[in-house]
């Protein structure tokens, strides 16, 4: 399943991997969770057109298992790629697969929302959507999280804040 967003988005969301909805139609973030994800983006004051949506594996874990080390390591190019090409200004991880990518055996419940500048780039960890859903708790957490994105791209890429008044055009990438 490839990526989806605009070229030059100046934020990028990473998930984890592709689900059933998303395994049948080829696009991230189409089901129950993706809803969700829609309604967080919207309070960051972003249309889905605005971010590139990315995930750490490519094809869909059967039966919705964890990612393997392998398979994540199989797919870390097309991430890397995928990340060089769009060089977002802040990156958020969702969950704790994509999370692991920039901090390793971190704690997703002591570290969600805290932004680090890491090679250059700012990096949030936040929840994933998934998880969040059905957790208040959680879900406040990811609301508030997101909430607070537009200052951060403020803050390190004032050109980039505002979205264009039209959806940019879409790139899917592998
Ligand atoms: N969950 C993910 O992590 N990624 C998707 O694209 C869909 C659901």
């Amino acid at each position: 399943m490839p990526g989806e967003g605009p070229k030059n988005a100046a934020l990028m969301l990473i998930g984890e991997g592709p689900g059933f909805n998303e395994d049948q139609q080829g696009r991230p973030f189409v089901g129950a969770s993706g809803k969700f994800l829609d309604e967080l983006i919207a309070s960051a004051g972003y249309r889905r057109a605005d971010v590139f949506i990315a995930n750490v594996v490519k094809c869909r874990p059967p039966e919705n298992r964890d990612p393997t080390p392998d398979e994540i390591d199989a797919c870390r190019p097309f991430l890397d790629r995928q990340i060089e090409l769009i060089n977002p200004a802040v990156v958020v991880t969702l969950g704790r697969f994509s999370m692991a990518r920039w901090f390793p055996g971190a704690k997703i419940s002591a570290i969600h929302g805290k932004a680090r500048k890491i090679e250059g780039r700012t990096i949030v960890p936040m929840f994933h959507p998934a998880a969040a859903l059905h957790q208040p708790a959680l879900r406040d957490a990811i609301i508030a999280d997101f909430e607070a994105l537009p200052a951060l791209i403020a803050a390190i890429a004032p050109e980039r804040k505002t979205p264009p008044p039209e959806p940019p055009e879409q790139l899917r990438l592998f």
